[in-house]
């Protein structure tokens, strides 16, 4: 028996780090699972979650693009019968100073970081309340929770992304539908190690660095994120709504 079994899930970003790590569990917890991500190469996931028997579907999506977001949430219900959770986790980063920061550079980071999780939630909204409930999970971050330098386009998400949780989580309680966010502190991810040789070309000095921020004195792993993926997908956490979830290692209660 699985956690999730006979639910259906859709996980935005999951071709790829987190977002995978989180498809792969909820599949081998029994969920189906959509992967929604604008890299065709996500369809691996999809495939790697077959071959162990489970059942998932790739949705080729830009997800901050309404008509897609709009597909995916369609697609879904017409090919499975149901949804029961959306995991709001595709995102980007932009390592830049504010003096840095292009206008365009911004928009595009409010627009995949930000948009998407309002126009995916919007639609997947609409099916829970007629279905009689949901549950919304979103990614957040540290960055929206302490001082983080150079990068404030993706902080600004990552904080509305935080006050947006509990917002839907009191307009939608009412109708069964619970709201959470889980920020994460350094995943090894494609995204991170992309990062980490942006400004280190020395990856493994630059892991350590990181490391050394954690009070567990190692970054986390996709799976970290994914086991509390799993809690706030399923029934066990009835009475969870509008809650921030750190996966941090201790990073951002460390101080000095
Ligand atoms: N890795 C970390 O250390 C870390 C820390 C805190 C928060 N996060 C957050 O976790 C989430 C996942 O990050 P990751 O490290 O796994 O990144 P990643 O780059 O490994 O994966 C992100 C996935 O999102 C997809 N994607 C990007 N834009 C998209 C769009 N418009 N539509 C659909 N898919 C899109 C990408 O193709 C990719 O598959 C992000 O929201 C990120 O901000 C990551």
């Amino acid at each position: 028996m699985g956690r999730l079994d006979d639910k259906v899930a859709i996980v935005t970003g999951g071709g790829s780090g987190i977002g995978r790590g989180i498809a792969k569990m909820y599949a081998s917890e029994g969920a189906t699972v959509v992967v929604a991500d604008i890299n065709p190469e996500a369809q691996k996931v999809a495939d790697e979650i077959a071959e162990k028997g489970g059942r998932a579907l790739f949705e080729l999506a830009d997800v901050s693009a309404s008509a897609d977001a709009e597909r995916v949430v369609k697609t879904t219900i017409a090919r499975f019968g149901r949804l029961d959770i959306l995991v709001n986790n595709a995102g980007i980063e932009l390592t830049k100073s504010l003096l840095e920061t292009q206008e365009e550079e911004w928009d595009k980071v409010v627009r995949i970081n930000l948009r998407s999780v309002f126009l995916m939630s919007r639609f997947a909204a609409d099916h829970f309340v007629h279905a009689g409930g949901g549950v919304i999970i979103n990614m957040g971050s540290v960055t929206a929770k302490v001082g983080f330098l150079n990068y404030p386009a993706y902080t600004a998400t990552k904080g509305a992304i935080h006050a947006f949780t509990r917002q839907m989580a009191m307009e939608l309680a009412q109708y069964k539908i619970r709201v959470n966010v889980i920020f994460p502190g350094t995943i090894r991810t494609p995204l991170a190690i992309r990062n980490f040789l942006s400004t280190n070309p020395d990856l493994e000095a630059a892991l350590a660095e990181s490391a050394a921020l954690h009070l567990t004195g190692r970054i986390g792993e996709p799976e970290d994120v994914a086991y509390l993926a799993v809690y706030l997908g399923s029934e066990e956490s009835s009475f969870v709504t509008g809650q921030e979830f750190g996966v941090d290692g201790g990073f951002t209660i460390k101080g000095t």
